[in-house]
């Protein structure tokens, strides 16, 4: 049978990433250990948006086929009770970026309206003036819809480096330049056939190859905010675009790279770094942060560090003796949302096999529930016939461990 036990740690190859529930405030040990290391750091902390967000996630099989059914979860708080506690909070986040940074690094900071002034003060003050490489505009054509004065439809994203040589190479990201644009130059094709805009300036002609690629400057107007039906969405409100944390990171970062996000939400810049061949660490204050992050990763070499529900949750899992496969039957989860006849699998998200050591699963094989495999495998032919260990993720992004008890014996 299986019981039910405690594993906040749960290990995924050589465990070199990480992933932790946390604050900045107090950072984990492992993440600690990366001072001086991290090329890029990237936070995104709340807004001060005075809300409390939630967080929709669909749930079942037919829920991540179709959207529905949904639930509606708590996601994080993004109220503070003056401006005073949220800047000493922002201050907190940025020294601790900015002490995992190794010389070569570069600290992203994300921010709006609200925050973005005082944030490049204190950026000024943390790192120095002239440290100060960016302040990027991201603009987007959702949200902002005020008559009394233009609408906000930016975010800020301020750019320090730790130290004069810094790591920054433009080249990796091109952008396809638009040849045929409206616009003063004249347009003509040289001998070898290649089309090029070009301008006589000075008596001296300036020709622009379509050709060749065009860089980003500091306004970014070609990444859109993720649409509600997105692949890419996983129901974190305040999730950015895969496309915006590559942007920022390729110049930055080179493969095999560390990647730090203290504020890491639904994971993004992790995905992102993993993407690109960087290691990452990823810390969130939410539970709920770390599963969503996880179910996006790879996750070949990683420590995840997060409590486990324990809450006498029973988990039915039999050999199929016949099928020689170790099947889940029933979880007995409880919980408004679920109706009755929902069996065991419509309530996991993921499920995964592997070895309890002490407080640590050293997880061997993960099933995730995915919008390209909405349904989650019931059942697997246990390693050498031996029934293996278990961690369960549910619907609602708690994570649960079992040790599997032999009452035989
Ligand atoms: C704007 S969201 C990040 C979104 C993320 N970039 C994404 O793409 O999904 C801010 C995150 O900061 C987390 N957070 C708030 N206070 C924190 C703290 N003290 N330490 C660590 N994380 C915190 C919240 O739980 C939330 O997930």
């Amino acid at each position: 049978m299986y019981e039910q036990v405690n594993a906040p740690r749960a290990v995924y190859g050589d465990g070199k990433n990480v992933l932790a529930c946390g604050s900045v405030e107090k950072l984990p040990r492992e993440i600690r250990a990366l001072r001086g290391r991290v090329q890029c750091v990237y936070l995104d902390p709340p807004f001060m948006t005075g809300a409390s967000f939630r967080r929709k996630r669909s749930w079942g099989e037919q829920g991540w086929r179709r959207g529905s059914p949904a639930l509606d979860l708590p996601g994080y708080e993004d109220r503070f009770p003056d401006e005073k506690t949220y800047l000493q909070l922002l201050r907190r986040m940025i020294t601790a970026g900015r002490e995992l940074l190794r010389p070569e690094g570069v600290f992203c900071l994300h921010l709006d309206w609200r925050m973005s002034g005082q944030a490049r003060l204190m950026c000024d003050r943390i790192f120095g003036r002239d440290r100060f490489l960016n302040e990027i505009i991201w603009s987007y054509e959702s949200g902002g819809r005020s008559k009394k004065c233009f609408p906000r439809k930016h975010d800020t994203i301020l750019l320090y480096s730790r130290s004069a040589a810094y790591h920054f190479d433009l080249t990796r990201v091109p952008l396809p330049r638009q040849g045929n644009r409206k616009n003063h130059m004249a347009r003509g094709v040289d001998e070898d056939g290649r089309s090029y805009s070009s301008i006589v300036s000075g008596g001296k002609e300036y020709r622009y190859y379509d050709d060749e690629p065009v860089y980003p400057g500091d306004v970014w107007t070609d990444i859109g905010f993720l649409q509600q039906r997105d692949p890419e969405r996983t129901g974190f409100i305040t999730q950015k675009p895969l496309k915006l944390l590559e942007r920022l990171l390729l110049p930055v970062t080179r493969p095999g790279d560390w990647v730090a996000d203290l504020c890491c939400g639904s994971g993004t810049t992790l995905a992102a770094a993993e993407k690109l061949g960087c290691h990452y660490a990823g810390l969130d204050i939410s539970p709920q942060a770390v599963s969503v992050s996880l179910a996006r990763l790879k996750a070949e070499n990683l420590t995840v560090l997060c409590p486990c529900g324990m809450d006498g949750t029973a988990l039915l899992a039999e050999m199929d003796d016949a099928a020689c496969r170790l099947r889940i039957r029933g979880l007995d989860l409880k919980g408004d949302w679920i109706p009755e006849k929902a069996g065991p699998m419509d309530l996991l998200e993921s499920w995964e096999i592997g070895t309890l050591e002490g407080d640590t699963f050293l997880s061997r094989k993960r099933f995730q529930r995915s919008f390209i495999y909405p349904a989650l495998v019931d059942s697997l032919r246990p390693e050498h016939g031996c029934m293996p260990d278990l961690m369960t993720t549910d619907a609602a992004g708690v994570r649960r461990a079992y040790r599997w008890v032999d009452t035989f014996l």
